[in-house]
């Protein structure tokens, strides 16, 4: 059976005009024009407590969304600003909350795509944070793509309508998205052909 991938965006920022967020949404616009279906996280919708395992927060109707959207998702794809060398601690916090699905069918984002889009001031932060994306999407059992892209000053510019005014950003993007989509699908043909636990074939 043929089904649309479902590919999550988290963004990592909650500053006003955030590039990171415009970065994600367009990408997530051309994800939609490739056929999948795609949500995005803004920061604000990721200001949850603290992480504490065990903890009662997931059952905030916001979390529990979120956790519902991450078990199902077929890749995630994570947009975070450079703070101080490193991925912004809004975005972790949102991530350590992944590990309640560590009892999952699929734990964590077992098998899944991850695609990593770094924004940052230097190309120092920009490179540092990327490979700490790329980390931490293997720590979560998932599968980064081979092309990250880490975007440093005026590569991670948009115009007004939100797209990324540097053709290399754009082109980037492009090929890292394009392997988001077609990893995904892999995810998606077999979330749909899963057999219901319990039932006999
Ligand atoms: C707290 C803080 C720390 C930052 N640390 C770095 C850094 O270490 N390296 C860097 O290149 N840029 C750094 N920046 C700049 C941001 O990464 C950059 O402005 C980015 O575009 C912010 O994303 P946003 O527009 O989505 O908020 C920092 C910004 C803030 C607010």
């Amino acid at each position: 059976m043929n089904v649309a991938p479902e590919i999550i965006f988290l963004s990592g920022s909650l500053s006003e005009d955030s590039k990171t967020r415009l970065i994600a949404d367009w990408c997530a616009g051309l994800c939609v024009e490739r056929g999948a279906l795609t949500q995005v996280f803004r920061g604000a919708d990721l200001e949850f407590p603290f992480y504490r395992p065990g903890t009662k927060a997931r059952d905030r109707p916001e979390i529990k969304n979120y956790l519902r959207a991450m078990e199902k998702a077929d890749a995630v794809v994570l947009v975070s600003p450079a703070y101080h060398g490193g991925v912004s601690g809004l975005l972790k916090n949102a991530i350590d909350y992944i590990n309640e699905l560590g009892e999952a069918s699929r734990p964590l984002l077992d098998g899944r795509a991850i695609g990593c889009v770094a924004v940052a001031r230097g190309e120092q932060g920009a490179a540092s944070t990327l490979a700490m994306l790329r980390t931490i999407g293997h720590a979560l059992r998932g599968w980064p793509t081979p092309l990250g892209v880490a975007l440093s000053n005026e590569q991670a510019h948009t115009d007004s309508g939100g797209v990324p005014r540097v053709e290399r950003t754009r082109a980037q993007l492009k090929v890292m998205l394009g392997q988001v989509i077609s990893h995904s699908r892999i995810s998606a043909r077999r979330r749909a052909n899963r057999t219901p636990a319990g039932t006999r074939q």
